[in-house]
């Protein structure tokens, strides 16, 4: 009789450790101690969709590196603490929004594929945006109108041409906006109206020749304008901007010609 009692003792001994790679769940998770969320990495698995069946207290989300060339944001409902998601390299096309993410603070979409951005619904606590390096030839009007809380938008190293005069409208929160790299060729006098906050401007590496005057509301305060590496046609009234913002700027002066 007690030797199966033994038996019985000794076989769990011998089955191998409780595995922490589930065949079923290739990502690793672990607490990312410094902003207290469960993180799980799903980087590179050549995923073509989101795996199922993550934990459902993810807070930050790695998916870079995978094939997700199509996705909607419903697909990370099952997630409702999710508060950092990274996207990038997937080869991304197509994008929808509208379902609520009620934690999504942090949404980076670089290096992908996408030609536009849908009007971004459903994040209302989105503060960090970056689209950096897609193939986006425009912004709808209002195209961020429901993502007010955004701090960070990053376009940089797209193909923006023109943008409409409303496309940030609405973003009273936005505190850093990058367009560089683009091929804008003029802007929209109207384009910082609603950006009181805003504190950095990257406009270099585009083919601005001038700015509408009064583009930069009166009495706001800058502290970075960068305009390098565009084909500035004419000094521009620096005396006026600087004035009309009554405030520090750090010029990287163009160059100039007349
Ligand atoms: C996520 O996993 C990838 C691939 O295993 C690894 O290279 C990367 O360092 C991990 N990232 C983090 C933040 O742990
Ligand atoms: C988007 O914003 C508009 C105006 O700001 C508002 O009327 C609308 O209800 C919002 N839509 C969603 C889905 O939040
Ligand atoms: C620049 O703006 C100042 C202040 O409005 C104005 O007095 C001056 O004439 C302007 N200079 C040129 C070259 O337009």
């Amino acid at each position: 009789m007690w030797v199966p009692a033994l038996l019985l003792l000794i076989i769990p001994v011998l089955l191998p450790p409780a595995s922490t790679t589930d065949p079923d769940q290739p990502c690793p998770s672990e607490m990312n101690k410094v902003k207290d969320l469960l993180e799980v990495n799903c980087t590179g698995q050549t995923l073509s969709a989101v795996p199922p069946d993550l934990p459902a207290d993810t807070g930050i989300l790695l998916l870079s590196i995978n094939r997700l060339t199509s996705l909607s944001t419903a697909a990370f409902l099952p997630l409702p603490q999710l508060q950092d998601l990274d996207l990038s390299h997937n080869g991304l096309v197509a994008l929808r929004t509208g379902p609520l993410l009620p934690s999504l603070k942090e949404l980076i979409l670089s290096h992908n594929a996408l030609e536009a951005l849908p009007i971004l619904q459903g994040l209302p606590v989105l503060t960090r945006l970056a689209v950096a390096h897609n193939s986006l030839e425009m912004l709808h009007a209002g195209a961020f109108q429901n993502v007010s809380q955004l701090k960070d938008l990053d376009l940089r190293g797209n193909q923006l041409r023109t943008l409409p005069q409303e496309a940030f409208a609405g973003l009273r929160a936005l505190e850093d906006l990058d367009l560089s790299d683009n091929l804008l060729e003029e802007l929209p006098k109207e384009l910082l109206q609603d950006l009181q906050k805003l504190v950095t401007l990257w406009l270099s590496g585009n083919r601005l020749r001038t700015l509408p005057n009064e583009f930069f509301p009166e009495g706001h305060l800058f502290m970075y304008v960068f305009l390098t590496e565009n084909p500035w046609h004419y000094v521009l009234n620096w005396s006026v901007i600087v004035w009309g913002c009554h405030s520090y700027f750090a010029f990287y002066a163009p160059t100039a010609s007349v």
